[in-house]
């Protein structure tokens, strides 16, 4: 197995000034995301999925405290009391709002004293000699913990009602697609997950290597324009693409659309995103669909959704190589050229707005858009260690998750990797999620070794 280092080494003063720079812009952005709102929608419950948004933006500043200021910094409690209120374990997110949370204003000055006593611990570590503050593990990780409640908090926003109160420019208009719509990904062996990854979470660890039949792949996610003609075809009154849980489902929950669309008179689909009402576009990625309307869509199309494992082939696998890649593009972080990511676009972008994000199989935007439910339950790869903390991943293996893959147009470019793992109950439709399909190749096809030959 290959074990490059992914990263350029860089220095301790390099390496604190690009710390900085990452934990100033992530609080940037949880600024923007709550100043965006008046005080009394800080603390309302928009939905009972979502906590209020003041206290995603304390907890964001206890975990900072909890790892930055009292482990690293070695400092005492700032604020001992409010431990509790902020733990995700003592507290479901509804019951959340009828806690003594801190006010807008004590959030914010609690979250300025944590900040500059963090600051504080990143000029005095060594930023090695401990697995916890390696190469600035430990602020890399809270760097993604905050981004990672960001993208809660947008869609806390994308739940809540009223005017627009969020802005950011279109994504690339759709252009003509050229190219085949499947992939095919031969057979054979690839390294999943990474062990040089220096802010790889735990779940993402250790680096192994899985051996895979031939599978083939949709170059694409999943479109609305495709999605809009499943239900068109009676997808959701027809059990026959549906597994036995998710037609119940449908029933119980009353399934018959994405979440946040609806049909004029007209058959004309709308939706509603950020408070804007607007016509559903045909090409961009399906979001706000759970697993299950997903492995529905996918029968009916006479495909399924990948595996995690499939998934990740598709994102990292360089067959030229053998090496499995940072990115599909390669080894180099992302840029606007690469991916739609950052929350820079408040929507995904239409399909074949990034060739130069493609993977070496030629399978485009894997990273961004939305996050792509894969079908896999959320468990640990073999030598899985806990790190730093079991509350982070290891509690919830085993549990009724399913992975997600990827990122979406909310995930900040510094929360997302082809390792990173995310995961989530197959219901939930409020999280920016679509998907895309994979299928068993014809034996034409595995013999020629090109997908198109069914
Ligand atoms: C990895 C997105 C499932 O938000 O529930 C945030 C990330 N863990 N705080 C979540 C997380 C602790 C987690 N997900
Ligand atoms: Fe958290």
């Amino acid at each position: 197995m290959s074990h490059r280092a992914p990263l350029p080494e860089l220095g301790a003063e390099e390496l604190r000034t690009h710390v900085a720079e990452l934990l100033a812009r992530s609080r940037a952005r949880s600024l923007a995301l709550t100043d965006a709102v008046d005080d009394a929608d800080l603390v309302a419950q928009h939905s009972p999925l979502m906590s209020p948004l003041v206290w995603d933006l304390a907890h964001v500043g206890s975990q900072e405290e909890l790892w930055l200021v009292r482990d690293v910094g070695g400092r005492a409690p700032l604020r001992p009391e409010i431990d509790g209120l902020y733990d995700a374990f003592r507290h479901s997110r509804a019951s959340r709002v009828d806690l003594p949370l801190l006010t807008p204003a004590e959030t914010h000055a609690y979250l300025g004293q944590v900040r500059d006593k963090a600051l504080d611990a990143l000029e005095r570590s060594p930023l090695t000699g401990r697995r916890l503050v390696e190469n600035g593990f430990a602020f890399g990780m809270i760097v993604q913990h905050e981004q990672q409640h960001d993208e809660t908090m947008l869609a806390t926003h994308q739940l809540r009602s009223g005017a627009p109160v969020l802005h950011a420019g279109p994504p690339p208009a759709a252009a003509p697609i050229h190219g085949p719509r499947e992939v095919l990904v031969p057979a054979g062996r690839f390294v999943q997950g990474t062990s040089t990854e220096p802010w790889a979470l735990d779940n993402e660890r250790p680096a192994h290597l899985v051996d895979l039949p031939a599978f083939v792949i949709d170059t694409y996610p999943v479109t609305n324009g495709e999605y809009a003609a499943f239900i068109g075809d009676g997808g959701y009154d027809d059990p026959r693409w549906w597994t036995e849980t998710g037609w119940r489902h449908r029933h119980d929950a009353g399934l018959a659309a994405p979440r946040f669309w609806e049909r004029d008179d007209d058959g004309t689909w709308w939706r509603r995103r950020f408070g804007v009402l607007e016509p559903v576009p045909d090409r961009e990625p399906v979001v706000h669909v759970c697993f299950h309307e997903a492995v529905a869509y996918a029968t009916w199309a006479g495909k399924r959704l990948p595996t995690e494992a499939e998934w990740e082939k598709a994102a990292r696998h360089d067959p030229s190589t053998g090496r499995s890649r940072r990115y599909p593009w390669g080894d180099a972080d992302p840029t606007p050229a690469h991916a739609n990511l950052g929350q820079r676009h408040l929507q995904p972008a239409p399909i074949g707005a990034f060739p130069a994000g493609a993977s070496p199989l030629g399978v485009q935007q894997l990273i961004g858009d939305v996050w792509e439910w894969c079908d896999s339950g959320w468990q640990p790869y073999p030598g899985f260690e806990a790190f730093p903390y079991p509350e982070y991943s290891q509690v919830f293996f085993g549990g009724d998750y399913k992975v997600l893959r990827g990122g979406s147009f909310g995930t900040d470019p510094s929360a997302i990797r082809g390792t990173f793992r995310n995961w989530d109950h197959p219901i939930r439709r409020q999280i920016f999620a679509g998907f895309r399909c994979a299928r068993d190749p014809s034996p034409l096809e595995a013999a020629a070794g090109t997908a198109g030959e069914r």
